[in-house]
């Protein structure tokens, strides 16, 4: 018998699934930044040879389309030295099209012994049914309009990188507050904060679910919902986070009706003058016409280097939920 790490493996890792930015606490969100910051700063990410993965793998298993998240968790696997293999379109090109369950796929995908998987799906809690009966760390990419930690973790990790600070921060999200699950995540996180104001500037019928602004109001964030966007708003933000309509979780009905109303939050060069200069926008992307190009060259614009941060941000992340893992086989 060969002596391969994997003949190596014990039991007894309790893996570590993130799923909810409820799960992160002031510790973790600090040690994490610190070494997405080391990363960050590196000119190359080339990861020395005792602190890497190599020889082992990871799974990306996705349902619903990306371009961002599961590009730059690829990419950060393969700088940390991990083979990894993606499903891009799983709903297509995997059993479930024949009708196999999540949570059969999921044991099936596990039996492989990927380090972790990382999983973006359609339904709102589909990723925590799967956490449940995974032997292995689940990574939620996203779950329908329910949460998306790391996405949440990478727009904290960019206003700290841009304005310096991640508390006494006024905040205006602009958009679809109600389908956006970025939006839902992130304002979670920031009711982890000391003294953040939240602003929404979002059709009526799309402001933060009731349930949620419950939440995060009795942890001490202010949150002021508004149907229209004005210049003091834009004068008045620190972050201006502005999100797409999430028109495929809306119904077939309201689609044309919404896609009109939306118009009027768009961010254009004449409107970002109203910002002052040290506060950024940011924006999940895709943007689907939300920010004009004109934008781009405004030193408010952050929106590209927030998506370039997801790299060494799932760099750190992939690190935290593989540590225990790799000592299984160590
Ligand atoms: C977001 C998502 O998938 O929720 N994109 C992303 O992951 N960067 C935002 C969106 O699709 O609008």
């Amino acid at each position: 018998m060969g002596t391969d790490k994997k003949t190596q493996k014990t039991s007894g890792v309790t893996p570590r699934h993130i799923l909810s930015v409820d799960q992160f606490d002031h510790q973790f969100v600090a040690d994490l930044f610190a070494d997405a910051d080391h990363l960050a700063n590196m000119t190359h990410r080339v990861i020395s040879p005792d602190e890497n993965f190599a020889g082992f793998h990871m799974d990306i298993t996705f349902y619903e389309p990306s371009t961002r998240t599961r590009k730059s968790f690829e990419t950060a696997g393969f700088l940390l030295g991990l083979q990894v293999s993606v499903t891009e379109n799983a709903g297509a090109f995997s059993s479930a099209i024949k009708g196999e369950t999540l949570e059969d796929s999921i044991r099936v995908l596990s039996g492989y012994d990927p380090l972790c998987i990382v999983l973006r799906h359609p339904e709102k809690g589909a990723v925590a049914r799967a956490a449940a009966i995974s032997p292995v760390p689940i990574i939620n990419a996203g779950d329908g309009a329910g949460e998306h930690p790391t996405q949440a973790l990478l727009d904290m990790f960019t206003i700290h990188r841009e304005i310096g600070r991640m508390d006494d921060l006024k905040v205006l999200i602009l958009g679809d507050c109600r389908y956006g699950r970025t939006t839902h995540s992130l304002v979670k996180m920031l009711s982890r904060q000391k003294n953040i104001h939240v602003k929404t500037a979002t059709p009526e019928q799309l402001t933060l679910p009731e349930d949620l602004v419950e939440t995060v109001t009795s942890r001490g964030l202010t949150v002021e919902e508004a149907y229209a966007l004005t210049e003091e708003q834009l004068a008045w933000a620190d972050i201006v986070y502005v999100t797409r309509l999430q028109k495929e979780r809306l119904p077939a009905e309201d689609r044309a009706n919404f896609h009109t109303q939306y118009e009027v939050f768009r961010l254009t060069e004449e409107r970002v003058k109203a910002m002052q200069p040290h506060a950024r926008i940011l924006h999940p992307l895709p943007r689907v016409g939300e920010i004009d190009t004109a934008v781009d060259a405004l030193p408010q614009a952050a929106y590209f280097k927030q998506a370039a941060y997801g790299v060494p941000l799932r760099m750190a992340l992939l690190r935290w939920v593989l540590q225990d893992q790799v000592q299984k086989y160590r």
